[in-house]
């Protein structure tokens, strides 16, 4: 079936689903399939004529022990405008980049200056249960929470956002995100390029009104079915951005932290890149790519050549479209940051092709499987699911030993729409994909926190739940999937 037929049939269902759950909802049908028609199960479209001006800001840094203020604040988004925001400091959006080595002690004070709850997750670090923010663990309006815990995990490019239940989506869009790098001698024996030739690079799609003074998040039933996505790629907090490069290798850090849009980055000049890690740290070997499906949550650890290119070349960093992408993603290719090569400069780095030690778990070794259908039939009925439930914070879903190894597999086989769901508290790896790309892809050897889970597709990861015991969550990382229900607990004894 071609891709216009599978949205078209798609499009019936969803609207045979729509009249059904619009009555059930006491909505008014005709309103319903209005507003539905009018937003239609299309990307809506990436702004156009982008001139890519505006330099890429770089976020501060921070070490190990910090206050983050939650707030109501104003950021250069755009050239000669402020827009409303939300940032954890006064004067922009976005939260700055922690920096820790491997067994540091953390203290961050979160001071909650929204008029709603707020608290902080650390996505991808393994830290104790009441300190890992779950969704009852809050910081109320004026208050304030204390995280105090230690690294005791490798090097990796981690980051940090508000989990609170039905408002993670809206904190993460407006604009409370960040960075947390950790490193650790492993990682500093390959020299890999740092200071000026390491970028980190978050990438987010926003919404405005017209002036663009106000981000605008609004989701509606269509943009809950889809996830919501923007028609203006942010990198670091501002739209349209350039970065200056010279003739050598530079590292890239990319984090997608848009709440539904996955990218699937590239090079303009279709260049191949190498992939040296993902979201919990180096892979074991270096891995060549001309593309790269990062959904939200997952982080790119990449290298980049620029000696190729004559003084004065320019390329993108793009996001090309890609099958499968269920009602609204995938069909438009758009740029996402620009490359201007400004100067010669000799580079002596040796890429390294063997560049972390992982044990591989074996699947021999894991006490169980757990299978969880995320396909979400019957969708409209009530909210997004895990296994037909959805999200309860006083309720235990699974439960399971300390020190044991499970496997557990995601089955979107009969859905319509991506997943990209992530467990907290441990890394895992991907033990294989069944249907959809049937593969696992080179960028998800390793250890990781998010994998995705295209229509069509059964993903099984396996892991160790030797970090801490207590209740984590695990969810869909479309962050209108997490926020409409699509989230568990699990209790670690
Ligand atoms: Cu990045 Cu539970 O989330
Ligand atoms: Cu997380
Ligand atoms: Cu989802």
């Amino acid at each position: 079936m071609g891709s216009i037929d599978k949205t078209s049939m798609q499009r019936r269902r969803f609207i045979q689903a729509a009249s059904v759950a619009s009555i059930g909802a006491l909505v008014s049908p005709s309103l319903f399939l209005t507003s539905c028609m009018r937003d239609s199960i299309v990307d809506p479209a990436i702004e156009s004529n982008t001139p890519f001006n505006n330099p890429l800001p770089s976020l501060p840094s921070v070490g190990t022990s910090a206050t983050l203020v939650a707030q109501n604040s104003l950021a250069r988004i755009f050239p000669n405008v402020q827009t409303r925001v939300l940032g954890y400091r006064n004067d922009g959006i976005l939260g700055p980049t922690f920096r820790a080595r491997r067994n540091d002690p953390i203290t961050v004070r979160l001071q909650n200056g929204l008029n709603e709850a707020t608290n902080i997750h650390w996505h991808g670090l393994l830290v104790p249960a009441n300190m890992d923010g779950h969704p009852k663990d809050l910081a109320q309006a004026g208050g304030s929470f204390a995280y105090q815990y230690t690294i005791s995990q490798r090097a990796g490019t981690y980051w940090y956002h508000p989990h609170p239940h039905r408002r993670t989506a809206k904190q993460v869009f407006m604009g409370l995100a960040g960075f947390f790098i950790v490193s650790d001698s492993e990682e500093e024996a390959l020299r890999l390029p740092s200071g000026d030739y390491e970028i980190l690079l978050v990438i987010q799609d926003k919404r405005t009104n017209s002036s663009r003074t106000d981000l605008t998040y609004n989701p509606n039933m269509m943009d809950v079915m889809t996830g919501f996505l923007g028609d203006k790629i942010l990198t670091n907090g501002r739209h349209g951005c350039f970065v200056n490069v010279a003739t050598r290798y530079y590292r890239f850090r990319i984090l997608n932290g848009s709440t539904a849009r996955i990218y699937n980055l590239a090079l303009s000049n279709n260049a191949q890149f190498y992939v040296i890690g993902n979201d919990g740290g180096l892979l074991p070997t270096l891995q060549m790519v001309h593309e790269l499906l990062l959904g939200p949550g997952e982080r790119a650890d990449l290298l980049i050549d620029f000696s190729p290119y004559n003084v004065g070349t320019e390329m993108y960093l793009v996001s090309k479209t890609f099958a499968n992408g269920g009602m609204a993603q995938g069909r438009q290719r758009f740029e996402i940051l620009r490359f201007k090569v400004d100067r010669q400069e000799h580079d002596t780095f040796n890429v390294p092709t063997a560049l972390s030690n992982i044990q591989p778990l074996s699947p021999g070794s894991a006490v169980q499987t757990r299978r969880f259908d995320i396909s979400n039939p019957g969708m409209m009925m009530g909210g997004h699911r895990i296994n037909n439930k959805t999200f309860d914070p006083n309720r235990i879903d699974e439960t399971v030993r300390f020190n044991t190894t499970e496997v557990w597999e995601f089955d979107n086989t009969n859905g319509d729409d991506p997943h990209p769901m992530h467990i907290h508290g441990v890394q895992f790896q991907v033990v294989r994909r069944v249907g959809g790309r049937n593969t696992v892809m080179p960028w998800e050897m390793g250890w990781k926190d998010t994998v995705l889970v295209m229509p069509g597709e059964k993903v099984q990861v396996i892991m160790r739940f030797e970090a801490h015991k207590g209740t984590f969550v695990f969810h869909c990382h479309n962050l209108e999937h997490e926020d409409d229900g699509m989230m568990l607990n699990f209790e670690i004894v």
